[in-house]
C-alpha cells in the first residue's frame, strides 16, 4: 500500500493511503515543550503513545462516543478516518496544575468545584492562545462547533475520569482536538496519550505523564511504559489481567 506523507507535526507524521478518506498517523520517538522550545526524544515514545491512544479511542468508542479511529495497523500506526479539523484545542480541567494554578493563583493540585473547560485557537505562530466565543467567530469558528467541542470535551471526561481512577490514576486534565467527517458529524481526533493528560498516580502523587519531560524529573521512559501498562493491562480496582 503506497503512503504519502501529508504532514509532519512535532509528535506524528500523518500520511495518506490508497484509501479515499483514511490517514495514518505514525507517532514518532520526539518530544516537544514549551511551544517547541524544548525537544528530546526517548526510544518506545511512539510506541507507547499509539498504543494508548488506540486502547483510549476503543474504549470510548464502547462507550459510545464519536472517534476518528478505525485501527492500529502496528505499534507505532494507528490508522483513523480523514477528518477536517477544527482549529481549537479542548482543555478540560478537574485539579489546578501548569497554566491555570498560575491563572487561578492556586496551589497545584486544589481540585477545582467543577470541571473547567478552556479553548485555544490551534496557531503555532500565536502559540495556541486562549480565545473566547468571541475571538473564535472573528476567526471562522461557529459557536455551534463550540458548543459541540465542550459536549465532546465533557463526554469523554465523564467517561476517562472513572475508567482511570480505577487504574490507580488521577486524571489531572487533558487535552483533545475535534474534526468533521464527510458526512458532517464532529467527532473525537488526534490522540490520548501521556503528552496530551496529565496522570497522577492516586496514592503517591507521582506524575506519570509529560511533565517530567517539561520539568527534567527524569524516568519519563517508565512513566510512559507504567501508564501503558495500566491502561491496557490492569483490570477494575488495580488487579492485574
Ligand atoms: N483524523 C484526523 N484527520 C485530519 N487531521 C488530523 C486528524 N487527527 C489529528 N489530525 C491533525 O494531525 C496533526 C497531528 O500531528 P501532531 O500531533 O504531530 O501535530 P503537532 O506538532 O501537535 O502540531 P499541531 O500544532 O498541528 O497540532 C495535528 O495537526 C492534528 O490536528
Ligand atoms: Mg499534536
Amino acid at each position: 500500500m503506497s503512503e504519502r506523507l501529508l504532514y509532519e507535526g512535532k509528535a506524528k507524521r500523518i500520511f495518506a493511503t490508497d484509501e479515499e478518506g483514511v490517514l495514518l498517523h505514525r507517532y514518532k520517538d520526539d518530544a516537544t515543550a514549551f511551544n517547541a522550545q524544548k525537544r528530546g526524544s526517548w526510544v518506545g515514545k511512539g510506541r507507547t503513545n499509539a498504543t494508548m491512544s488506540a486502547a483510549l479511542f476503543k474504549f470510548l468508542e464502547s462507550r459510545g462516543v464519536a472517534t476518528h479511529f478505525i485501527e492500529q495497523v502496528d505499534d507505532e500506526t494507528i490508522k483513523t478516518k480523514k477528518l477536517q479539523m477544527l482549529p481549537v484545542e479542548v482543555i478540560v480541567r478537574n485539579v489546578a496544575a501548569g497554566s491555570l494554578a498560575k491563572r487561578l493563583g492556586y496551589e497545584e493540585g486544589t481540585p477545582l468545584k467543577s470541571t473547567i473547560i478552556e479553548l485555544c485557537y490551534k496557531s503555532d505562530e500565536l502559540g495556541d492562545p486562549m480565545f473566547n466565543w468571541y475571538h473564535f467567530r472573528e476567526v471562522g469558528v461557529a459557536d455551534e462547533e463550540l458548543k459541540r467541542c465542550e459536549e465532546i470535551g465533557l463526554g469523554v471526561n465523564e467517561l476517562l475520569y472513572p475508567f482511570f481512577d480505577e487504574k490507580g490514576v488521577l486524571l489531572v486534565d487533558f487535552k483533545i482536538e475535534v474534526g468533521r467527517d464527510e458526512g458532517g458529524e464532529l467527532m473525537l481526533a488526534d490522540e490520548i496519550s501521556p503528552d496530551t493528560c496529565r496522570f497522577w498516580d492516586k496514592e503517591s502523587g507521582e506524575k506519570l505523564d509529560k511533565d517530567r519531560f517539561r520539568q527534567d524529573m527524569g524516568g519519563v521512559e517508565q512513566a510512559y511504559e507504567e501508564m501503558l501498562r495500566r491502561v491496557t493491562h490492569m483490570g477494575p480496582m488495580g488487579t492485574m489481567e
